[in-house]
């Protein structure tokens, strides 16, 4: 086989379950990507930080931008807008393709990064930046590329979904059930990025630009999030016959005046109890698809989770080695203007 370096920046609760996937997985990985995949090293703020899994001390170094220099494959997985931006564009730019799950950067500089990759015929992906764990991006953009997608309807962040869940089912207060949600961990580090929306807006940011082929600017997405939502109200859907879900909606729509267009927007809906996306519980994710020839499909899975999320980070990973393996661009660039984005206007607030 042939030998080829990958780079990890971060090792939080995914970064090293994808260093130990890729250590201990290793003739695997050989036989599935048609190269062995040595972990040249592993980029961290603080080498003596504590780590979910025992690795060796070796690999870790402080001096990210040298990691990225020798590497055929950054995995970066350090979140945040800045370092993670110039290291991405400077491994792309050295024709390293680029894994990366920050779903912040992605919806604030998507198009620029996607733009950079197809410049250099470089691969850049994303899977575990939407629903973790759930195979949702990589089916959009090439298992349903023949198709006409009409309509996506996602439950793409799992505390919120926990706690409208705890809500419907148990007759928590919203107090007590963010309470337990943030006991649990399951909350963002700042809560309203969570509760106010911004998350799953940036998860309809990169799910509508992929779907649609169009790049929609997360400023372009309209969001309300669940801080208003009180159990009364959730009383009130049950009684007649809804469930009330924090949705990322990406929609086909036509304007008044006839133009084809986008629509991307985040808020409580309800949901008809006899809807797929109802039995979706707990801390769950799911993504509901509408295409034209395809009709409905549901993914669902796990949204988060360090093991989860690495699954969808080490898809990635053995997608980007195949590619080194046997040359060619990278994925399509799907960030294009093929639709322009319309106003969100008169929508349903019940699916
Ligand atoms: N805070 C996010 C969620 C984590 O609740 O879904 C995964 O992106």
């Amino acid at each position: 086989y042939r030998d080829l370096r990958v780079a990890l920046l971060g090792c939080g609760s995914v970064g090293a379950q994808v260093a130990r996937l890729i250590l201990e997985h290793g003739d695997e990985l050989a036989a599935r990507a048609g190269a062995r995949l040595t972990l040249a090293g592993i980029a961290v703020r603080n080498i003596d930080s504590p780590r979910d899994v025992d690795l060796p001390r070796e690999l870790f170094t402080t001096d990210a931008e040298r990691l990225v220099q020798s590497a055929d494959i950054v995995i970066e997985l350090m979140g945040g807008i800045e370092p993670a931006k110039t290291l991405i564009l400077e491994a792309l730019q050295g024709g390293a393709d680029v894994v990366t799950a920050n779903k912040a950067l992605l919806a604030a500089h998507g198009r620029e990064l996607a733009d950079a990759a197809e410049q250099v015929g470089a691969q850049l992906s994303y899977e575990a930046a939407v629903a973790a764990a759930i195979p949702i991006l990589r089916p959009l953009r090439e298992s349903l590329a023949g198709d006409h997608i009409t309509r996506l309807l996602g439950i793409v962040n799992g505390s919120t979904n926990y706690i409208l869940d705890r809500m419907d089912r148990f007759g928590d207060s919203a107090e007590d059930a963010m309470r337990v949600a943030a006991e649990l961990g399951y909350l963002e580090a700042d809560p309203t990025l969570d509760v106010e929306g911004y998350d799953a807006a940036q998860k309809a940011t990169i799910l509508a630009s992929i779907a649609f082929h169009t790049e929609v600017p997360v400023e372009a997405v309209y969001r309300e999030g669940i801080a208003d939502i009180t159990l009364a109200q959730i009383e009130t859907a049950k009684q007649a016959g809804y469930v009330i879900k924090l949705l990322a909606i990406a929609e086909r729509i036509t304007s008044a005046d006839g133009t084809d267009g986008v629509s991307a927007r985040v808020y409580p809906a309800l949901i008809n109890r006899d809807h797929p996306l109802a039995a979706v519980h707990g801390g769950k994710n799911a993504v509901f698809v509408e295409a034209e020839a395809a009709g409905e499909l549901m993914f669902y899975g796990a949204g988060a989770g360090g093991a989860e999320t690495a699954s969808a980070v080490m898809g990635d990973l053995v997608s980007a080695a195949r590619r080194h393996v046997i040359g060619g661009p990278g994925l399509p660039g799907s960030l294009h203007a093929e639709l322009p984005i319309l106003p969100v206007g008169e929508v349903s607030t019940a699916y």
